[in-house]
């Protein structure tokens, strides 16, 4: 009788898998089953604009997400959406989108007067929520929005979409590490030929981004702004604006943003007792740059005098700066923190903590520049990363 004989290799891996299994002692464990992928997390844009396609399509390439639809108020946006994403449902009325129960979390990237009445409503209609900057026109709305969360156990989060870019974590990590020593300064320019808000100035427009990033970066709350600016333009709200704010330390920042300016300017300045850092998001690729620069005073400060002071001029050194776009880094924060029920970086605190130093800094431009209490708690501006 002739004998048919398999390879190993002809055999099946579910035949191998069966044989192994008849024969092996029952104190083997089974194989183990690879888990479910978790279902995708579902999400609807409210405001197809100027931001939020860049939302739209930082969702749509994420892992584990879905983008369910896109609701906008002009019929010329949605067909933009449609012809980019055409499996996409979209929508004139928002309500649609709030209101389907297959949508987990809802992105608004309307203008600020819409954030809070958008964001609440998607709040009780039970979904997790990221609002686009500033979270919401005052601290009022953001205090409530943060309760209406809190009670319901859902994500809010607020698209201070610098503190996700690997250049502002780098220097948030110069700075916690104490590369640079004591921090003296915090000094920022974002000014460009910028779009006109027309329901905001160029503070709550602009100035969020770098208070922002401050928040982040110090973790030290302003304890009070001054603020002085001008409307050129008739009928448009304040276009360039300075504001300084003052420590409880000795340290001190400043924000020059304008949106009349003809060139496009986004440099900080963190300047510290042993290093400084020049921070140019324009730049290619070596957006943050160390100088081992600075001074020390020699014979102590009783005898501080212009021949006492040495010149630091060590060298410069540039971090390796990972290019991704915050924004991805972003959305994907987001969706983790929805799926594990975490607190994100950019929480309502967050968003709150700025709208108060914006809210001061709105009082102070109206007195031209009286400096005002922020009536920030020191320990409010402590975050965790
Ligand atoms: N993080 C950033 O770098 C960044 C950059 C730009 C804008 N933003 C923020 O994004 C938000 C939107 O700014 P933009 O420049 O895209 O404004 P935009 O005016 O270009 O777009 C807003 C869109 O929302 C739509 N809209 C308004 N009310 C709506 C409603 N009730 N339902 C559905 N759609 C509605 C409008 O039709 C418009 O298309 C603002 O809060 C702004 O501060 C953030």
């Amino acid at each position: 009788m002739a004998v048919e004989i398999t390879s190993p290799e002809e055999v099946s891996p579910i035949r191998r898998l069966a044989s192994f299994a008849s024969r092996a002692p029952s104190a083997v464990p089974p194989p183990e089953v690879a888990p479910a992928p978790a279902p995708a997390i579902r999400v609807a844009v409210i405001g197809y604009g100027y931001w939020g396609p860049n939302l739209v399509r930082n969702f749509w390439d994420l892992p584990g997400c879905q983008v369910w639809g896109v609701s906008d108020t002009r019929e010329s946006q949605l067909a933009q959406a449609h012809a980019r994403y055409p499996a996409i449902t979209t929508s004139l009325d928002y309500h649609a989108l709030i209101g389907d129960p297959a949508v987990d979390a809802v992105i608004i990237m309307t203008p600020v007067s819409t954030h809070f009445q958008l964001a609440l409503e998607a709040l009780q209609a039970g979904k997790h929520v990221l609002v686009a900057k500033p979270l919401a026109a005052s601290s009022e709305q953001a205090i409530r929005l943060i309760e209406e969360a809190a009670r319901r156990h859902l994500v809010l989060m607020v698209d201070h979409t610098f503190i996700y870019t690997d250049a502002v974590r780098r220097i948030k990590e110069l700075v916690d590490n104490g590369s640079l020593g004591q921090l003296y300064y915090y000094d920022s320019v974002r000014v460009n030929l910028g779009l006109f808000q027309h329901d905001v100035n160029v503070l709550w427009d602009l100035a969020v981004h770098d208070l922002s990033i401050m928040d982040f970066i110090l973790g030290e709350a302003p304890c009070a702004v001054a603020a002085t600016g001008a409307a050129h333009i008739p009928g448009q709200p304040v276009n360039m604006a300075y504001l300084t704010c003052f420590f409880r330390s000795n340290l001190f920042a400043h924000h020059h943003v304008n949106w009349l300016a003809p060139v496009k300017v986004r440099r900080t300045l963190v300047c510290g007792e042993r290093q400084m850092i020049v921070y140019d998001d324009l730049e290619p690729s070596e957006k943050v740059k160390v100088y081992d620069r600075g001074v020390t005073v020699n014979g102590g400060p009783e005898r501080v005098a212009k021949s006492m002071i040495d010149y630091r001029s060590g060298d410069m050194w540039a971090p390796k700066i990972s290019l991704t776009e915050g924004l991805r880094v972003e959305a994907q924060h987001f969706v983790e923190c929805v799926r594990g029920g975490r607190t994100p970086l950019s929480d309502g605190q967050a968003g709150l903590r700025v709208i108060r130093l914006l809210e001061a800094a709105t009082r102070s431009l109206a007195q031209r520049g009286q400096p005002v209490e922020t009536a920030i708690e020191p320990a409010e501006g402590q975050l965790a990363v």
